[in-house]
């Protein structure tokens, strides 16, 4: 597949280096010219393991390349991955500036190109955001129609920073937020060799189970060093007790 990778934070990048070893071709993008400079050097611009390593060989193969131009990139694509930034404000919302501001620039591509293109946002969003929000502006920008004209869906990313390139090989699960559920984009295809299942459901569903993820892992952190006061107080195995709590697989909690 032709796929564009726009935004080369942690999840872009991973997702774009990741996918071109998976065999596709891929065209990553970025505002931050360093960034694209470190990629075109075989270097990552992130900090992980093995991603150095395969950005290099993907390079050296020629299924890897990085641009600052959006257009280009986009034209040559048949499929685009949003990962730009959405981050948290002081009174707990996220700043959509970075997203708003490339579905701008992806519905000014789209009203240029004839083929159909697939684009699918991986940046963490509120349920709701992209029906309401960002789809509008893409049929705004390209006078064309979501789910007719162009493919839209959202699919959440679940990589823990520090095992990220092992997480994208080996996921918990992949979920596809889609207009409609009998669509088939691409990107299903793009998954399957992956190891875990596949789930199609609404947008707004997708949106909302990257929250709860994001939110139950907190939860476990908030209550494993609860515990482990306790345990420090009491004098027991913290690590110990954790084994033997989690023993119960009929209410898993890990
Ligand atoms: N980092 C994680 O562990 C993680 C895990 C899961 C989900 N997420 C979510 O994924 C999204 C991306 O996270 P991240 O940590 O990779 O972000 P990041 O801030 O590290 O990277 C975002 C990148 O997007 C680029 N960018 C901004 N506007 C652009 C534009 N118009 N065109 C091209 N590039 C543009 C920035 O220059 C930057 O390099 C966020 O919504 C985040 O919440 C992050």
């Amino acid at each position: 597949m032709k796929i564009s990778v726009f935004g080369l934070g942690y999840v872009g990048t991973i997702s774009a280096a990741c996918l071109a070893q998976m065999g596709h071709e891929v065209i990553g993008v970025d505002v931050n010219p360093n960034k694209i400079g470190m990629i075109a050097q075989g270097q990552s611009p992130v900090m992980e393991a093995e991603i150095g390593e395969i950005i290099a060989e993907q390079m050296k193969q020629q299924r890897l390349t990085a641009t600052a131009d959006g257009a280009w990139a986009f034209a040559r694509t048949d499929l685009s991955l949003i990962c730009v930034g959405t981050p948290g404000k002081e009174n707990g919302s996220i700043d959509l500036t970075y997203v708003q501001r490339i579905f701008e620039e992806i519905g000014d591509y789209l009203s240029s190109k004839s083929s159909f293109h697939w684009i699918v946002l991986r940046s963490t969003v509120l349920p709701g955001t992209t029906e309401q929000s960002l789809i509008p502006i893409l049929e705004k920008k390209s006078g064309k129609s979501a789910g007719k004209d162009f493919g839209v869906c959202f699919n959440p990313e679940f990589l823990r920073e520090g095992s990220s390139v092992w997480d994208f090989f080996n996921p918990p699960k992949t979920v596809i937020g889609l207009l409609n559920l009998s669509d088939a984009p691409p990107l299903l295809a793009l998954y399957e060799s992956l190891p875990a299942p596949v789930i199609k459901t609404s947008i707004r569903d997708a949106e909302l189970v990257k929250y709860l993820d994001n939110v139950f892992h907190a939860l476990k952190i908030c209550f494993a060093n609860e515990i482990g006061r306790v345990c420090q107080a009491l004098k027991v195995d913290s690590h110990e007790l954790m084994n033997i709590f989690i023993q119960d697989t009929n209410a898993p909690i890990h």
